[in-house]
């Protein structure tokens, strides 16, 4: 049917939960920014590969860093280019439209059709940094005093937006997102997620992978505990050792792949001795790697 509009329920290689599905689709319908925050390694930049795919777009990403400046993702105006241009160049350094590059949010915006644009970890700029957005953000919009030309979307893109941290971000930018946080899978959704990424584990090796993932998840005081994406390169690792079911729990082999300080291998095995349990955990990674 023409003018269908697809709704997102997650990808062959990405397990969304319904709540997530449904925020999405909410965002995309009301041309909200979706903001998702969690923990790290609970699939928040992959949601919005997923969500490109899904709906069949591409995807622009723009990561930040501590440095990044709200304006970078509209422009920049290359001065030093232009500078040397005038000096060693032929161009004509008269026309300053070669010299003004879109940044990413940019080229969202100026885009032929409807792009997902992936604003990546925005909690590592600094505070004012969200609240510099808001204005374009939401007329989808801004002007190049240099050109005096305006950039305006001819489709308003997807915008998700991705924060890992407990900082909290200013209430008039919360107040125009819909918000989702991505809670850490439960065994069960776990299960889905490592299926998707290896169809052909066996399932007792799975399960007992699980078991030892959430049991050093629970133990109290880690600085990192592990993540989603620890527990698959574990899984991979298990696989390629050539490691039994039965040995996980007693062995906890390549812990170094789950467990990445110092400070939390002592913390595991202070834990393992106080439980009275004998295992002695082999660090490292298979060497077939
Ligand atoms: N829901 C999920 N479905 C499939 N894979 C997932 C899911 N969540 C996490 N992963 C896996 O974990 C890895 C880390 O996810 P990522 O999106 O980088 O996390 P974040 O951005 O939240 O730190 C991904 O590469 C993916 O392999
Ligand atoms: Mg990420």
């Amino acid at each position: 049917m023409e003018g269908k509009v697809k709704v997102f329920t997650g990808t062959g290689d990405y397990i969304a939960s319904q709540e997530l599905q449904n925020s999405v689709n909410v965002a995309v319908a009301l041309q909200r920014p979706l903001l998702i925050k969690g923990e790290p390694g609970t699939g928040k930049t992959m949601l919005a590969q997923s969500i490109a795919e899904g709906l069949k777009k591409e995807l622009l990403i723009w990561n930040i860093k501590s440095t990044t400046k709200a304006r970078d993702g509209l422009y920049i105006y290359d001065t030093v280019q232009r500078l040397y241009d005038s000096q060693f160049g032929d161009h004509d350094v008269a026309d300053i439209s070669h010299y003004i590059k879109l940044g990413r949010l940019g080229e969202s915006f100026a885009a032929q059709e409807q792009v997902v644009i992936l604003i990546d970890e925005i909690d590592k700029a600094d505070i004012e940094f969200p609240n510099d957005l808001l204005w374009e953000l939401d007329i989808m919009s801004f002007y190049i005093p240099e050109t005096r030309k305006t950039v305006k979307a001819r489709h308003r893109p997807i915008v998700v937006i991705t924060s890992n941290a407990e900082k909290e971000l200013p209430d008039a930018f919360l107040r125009r997102c819909i918000f989702h946080y991505i809670a850490f899978p439960d065994a069960e959704m776990m299960t889905e997620i490592v299926k998707v990424h290896y169809p052909e584990l066996e399932l007792r090796l799975l399960n007992e992978a699980l078991e030892a993932f959430y049991w050093l998840r629970s133990v109290g005081g880690l600085q990192k505990k592990p993540s989603t994406s620890e527990l698959l390169d574990w899984v991979q690792a298990l696989t390629t050792g050539g490691i039994k079911p039965e040995q996980i729990m007693k062995e906890l082999p390549f812990l170094g792949v789950l467990i990445k300080k110092d400070q939390d291998f002592k913390t595991v095995l202070q834990r393992l001795h106080s439980d009275g349990k004998e295992v002695k955990p082999l660090a490292g990674i298979p060497r077939s790697w």
